[in-house]
């Protein structure tokens, strides 16, 4: 079709391995179990699959806790199994990205072990090490605060008596990116997947690598009420620094060590939208930033064309949005819609259609809910050691889990006991949801009317009809109360997508003569009139 690098118009889909497949029965998904599935991620239509780390690990934040980088943690695999999988996607057309986790890495692993032994060690400067202020040192060396908010980033050590930085949890020591041997040793790193195949990286906390070299405290953002409790730490000295962005343009250097095809780099930053932008450079930095506005929706016609219109004056081709509604860490888009598959169906329309890259993660595509799972039984370090005195009737409420196992239950694959993730009689690490015997890929595969037959039909029309693949994007003024629509432009041809948020019927007049897919059956297109059902979406041209 349209000459433009592959990643452009690709469509990504997230593979949680723990979760995906087992194919030893452990309880344990595996990368042989990726293996076995790729078929399924083909056959949907997706483009390219992004498998979280399966990285040697203690797993104390199941793989984002790294211990060795060039190795497979033995419950997914071989290096071998690793392999494969990028040959055996390649062989599917797919393209494959791995997670790389550079800002941190476990404490078990060796350099952290070498550099935490003395101040003179080998490995002595490889993670962010500084002595506390006060006598013997024992306050923390600056307001630096972990991503989770709740706490410090520092932690002591009593081998080194001095502090280290950790920016998520305890167990994941922040290496020191200014220490040119650590810099080298990971590009390295990043040289060992390339030369083995691997599509690119979805760069794990990309925008905390590079932290101010002076430790200066970052400064109190000012909330309305000025109290104490509530005062919130910005960012400026730990987040999205200059020499941050300067980072992605290294990365991509080393990519572009290895052409044909080129390398993706698809960045987890959080910020304002103009700091997001900022890594893209001049299309000489990462490729891709994820936008996460879609992950917390307000399900309606208004957020999204506001949130749009945003991202289209932002990412202007040929850059390209990246819009997720779910990945591992966050509630499932089918608990925000109160279970209402007609509006799962909306949404799935407005991601497949959208200018620019949607990513998808797994289970999403049969309409995989939370799985509720009390505190006390979580796995999820987070919840388990910062959220544990949080009372289970406040936790069960909450509109967003605290506990990220709910999200990364047993992939649903047919109907037999343990949804066939694992062999009937095994215990899956995380329990497979009681919905498992009606929503799951079998059931819905042979029911055209099902979410993945939507997903499947969105995909195929998505790669076929030229405007969704590679068009321009403009957002429709004036259309009825609750509805949203966008024309997608590509030379002469034009695809219109209409979409319903409202509880009623909505009428739309349209120059255009044929439905090209429908997310309600009772959707019809008659003498330029658009029929809209409840929560409905259209593809017409
Ligand atoms: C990212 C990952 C999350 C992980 C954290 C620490 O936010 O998405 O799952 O726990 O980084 O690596």
């Amino acid at each position: 079709m349209v000459d433009q690098p592959w990643w452009q118009s690709t469509t990504i889909y997230q593979v949680y391995p723990r979760s995906y497949a087992d194919s030893n029965g452990d309880g344990i998904g595996d990368l042989a179990g990726i293996i076995d599935k790729l078929d399924h991620i083909a056959e949907v239509g997706f483009g390219t699959v992004w498998v979280s780390p399966f990285f040697s690990s203690p797993q104390e934040d199941f793989g984002y806790d790294v211990s060795d980088y060039c190795d497979v943690a033995p419950e997914y695999g071989t290096l071998a199994d690793a392999e494969q999988l990028v040959e055996q996607a390649h062989a599917r057309g797919l393209k494959v990205v791995f997670d790389l986790v550079l800002n941190h890495t476990s404490d078990q692993h060796p350099w952290f072990q070498e550099s935490r032994r003395s101040r003179t060690n080998d490995k002595a400067d490889w993670y962010i090490w500084r002595d506390g202020r006060g006598k013997g040192g024992r306050r923390k060396p600056n307001n630096w605060r972990s991503a989770l908010e709740v706490r410090s980033a520092w932690q002591w050590s009593e081998e080194r008596r001095q502090w280290f930085l950790a920016s998520f949890l305890p167990c994941q020591p922040d290496l020191n990116w200014w220490n040119t041997d650590v810099r080298q040793a990971m590009f390295d790193v990043a040289r060992f997947w390339l030369e083995r195949g691997v599509d690119g990286f979805r760069l794990d906390m990309f925008g905390a690598i590079m932290k101010d070299p002076q430790f200066r405290n970052n400064p109190i953002k000012p909330t309305s009420g000025g109290s104490e409790l509530f005062r919130i730490w910005r960012r400026d000295f730990t987040d999205n620094t200059d020499a941050n962005i300067d980072l992605a343009h290294e990365l991509r250097e080393v990519c572009e060590e290895y052409r044909d095809p080129e390398r993706v780099l698809i960045g987890e930053v959080f910020g304002r939208h103009e700091v997001l932008r900022r890594y893209l450079g001049e299309g000489d930095g990462l490729q891709l930033v994820f936008l996460f506005d879609f992950l917390m929706f307000r399900y309606s016609a208004e957020f999204f064309r506001r949130k749009i219109s945003a991202y289209e004056a932002l990412f202007p081709p040929p850059f390209q949005p990246t819009y997720v509604i779910e990945n591992h860490d966050r509630t499932r888009s089918i608990d925000r819609l109160g279970g209402d598959l007609r509006k799962a169906r909306v949404l799935a329309v407005m991601l497949l259609t959208l200018r620019g890259v949607p990513t998808v993660y797994m289970g999403q595509e049969i309409g995989m809910s939370n799985t509720y799972i009390p505190l006390r039984d979580a796995q999820d370090p987070i919840a388990r050691h910062y959220f544990s005195w949080v009372p289970e009737f406040v936790s069960k409420r909450l509109p967003e889990r605290i506990n990220r196992d709910e999200v990364r239950t047993p992939m649903q694959w047919d109907g037999s006991s343990n949804a066939g993730f694992c062999p009937g009689g095994v215990e899956p690490w995380l329990p497979v949801n009681a919905n498992a015997a009606t929503r799951n890929v079998a059931v819905e595969g042979g029911d055209p009317a099902s979410l993945l037959c939507l997903y499947r039909d969105l995909l195929r029309l998505r790669s076929e009809c030229a405007p969704l693949h590679s068009g321009r994007l403009r957002l429709l003024d004036g259309l009825a109360d609750g509805v949203l629509g966008y024309e997608r432009n590509y030379e002469e041809r034009t695809a219109v997508v209409l979409l319903n948020f409202s509880d009623d019927e909505r009428r739309v007049r349209s120059r255009t003569s044929e439905m090209l897919l429908a997310s309600d059956p009772v959707a019809h297109l008659r003498d330029h009139e658009v029929l809209l059902p409840p929560h409905s979406g259209v593809v017409l041209a």
